[in-house]
């Protein structure tokens, strides 16, 4: 369109005169969304990304969302996912619900930009934690402003498949579901966490299951940490009682009730 700038012009008026499209980017038609995503801002962050060799180039979108893309990376040595946190999106959920009341996320700039900036660090401070402890999750390499960077997570070379997509059999599931188990324990009694979006979309799988998506998984003392864990368990309970699980629902409830006993009076 005459007289409209795309991305790689804006990019190369700031950055650099030579700067090549398909360096930046490969196979840009598959970059759908990118005006709205690739804003002067997001540019930046992944100009300062490549230039600190984070990313050599971002290679093609896996998934778009609402809230945020995910991208495929090429790196100096491997892969990396990148995703790209919307700023300027009205549809986001409530993130100050999940922000606000958790302990580590006190004090924070309140601004638009501010909390989705806040989103996105909480989530590498999760995802962090979260390998520390051995869970299996991506490691979170760097997060800047709404942009974080992690270890892409393949599986028969293509981006690993969510679960709720996934086939297996009935013993897989049925180990699988252990895993969850094991993974909900693990994550509230050694990262004093609770996922709070625990589905089939949110475990990938990569030969095994692996948890994502946390960046709204609260410290256990938030004051809405038990609905959020009755929450995750009631919908992956359904997903896996779908699966053929027959008891998964009360092994749900007993896992809640056992993690976090209610109050009596
Ligand atoms: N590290 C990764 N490696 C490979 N694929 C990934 C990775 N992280 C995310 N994805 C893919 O991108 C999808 C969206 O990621 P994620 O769940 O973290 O974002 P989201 O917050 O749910 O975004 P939205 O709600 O906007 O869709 C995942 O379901 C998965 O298919
Ligand atoms: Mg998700």
């Amino acid at each position: 369109m005459a007289g409209k700038k795309d991305v790689f012009d804006i990019v190369s008026e700031k950055f650099d005169r030579r700067w090549k499209r398909d360096e930046l980017i490969v196979d840009a038609e598959r970059f759908k969304t990118y005006d709205e995503v690739f804003d002067h801002q997001n540019l930046e962050i992944i100009y300062r990304l490549m230039t600190r060799g984070h990313i050599k180039v971002l290679e093609c979108p896996i998934s778009t969302g609402k809230e945020a893309n995910v991208y495929k990376a090429k790196t100096e040595d491997g892969f990396a996912a990148v995703k790209i946190f919307r700023t300027s999106t009205s549809t986001f959920r409530s993130f100050t619900d999940y922000i606000d009341g958790d302990r580590r996320f006190n004090r924070i700039d309140r601004s638009h930009r501010g909390i989705i900036y806040t989103w996105a660090r909480k989530e590498f401070i999760n995802l962090d934690v979260m390998r520390n402890n051995r869970i299996r999750v991506p490691s979170p390499r760097i997060v800047m402003k709404n942009i974080l960077v992690m270890d892409y997570i393949s599986y028969e070379g293509a981006p690993a498949p969510q679960l709720r997509i996934l086939k297996a059999t009935d013993d897989e599931w049925a180990s699988m579901w252990k895993w969850v188990l094991k993974t909900v324990k693990a994550l509230f009694e050694k990262c004093e966490l609770v996922h709070a979006d625990l589905s089939e979309y949110n475990i990938l799988y990569d030969g095994k299951p692996i948890l994502i998506d946390a960046g709204q998984a609260v410290h256990i003392t938030h004051p809405s940490a038990r609905q959020f864990l009755e929450r995750d368990m009631r919908i992956i309970s359904h997903f896996f009682e779908k699966k053929g699980i027959e008891n998964a629902s009360e092994k749900a409830s007993d896992l809640v009730s056992k993690l976090m006993p209610e109050k009596k009076d």
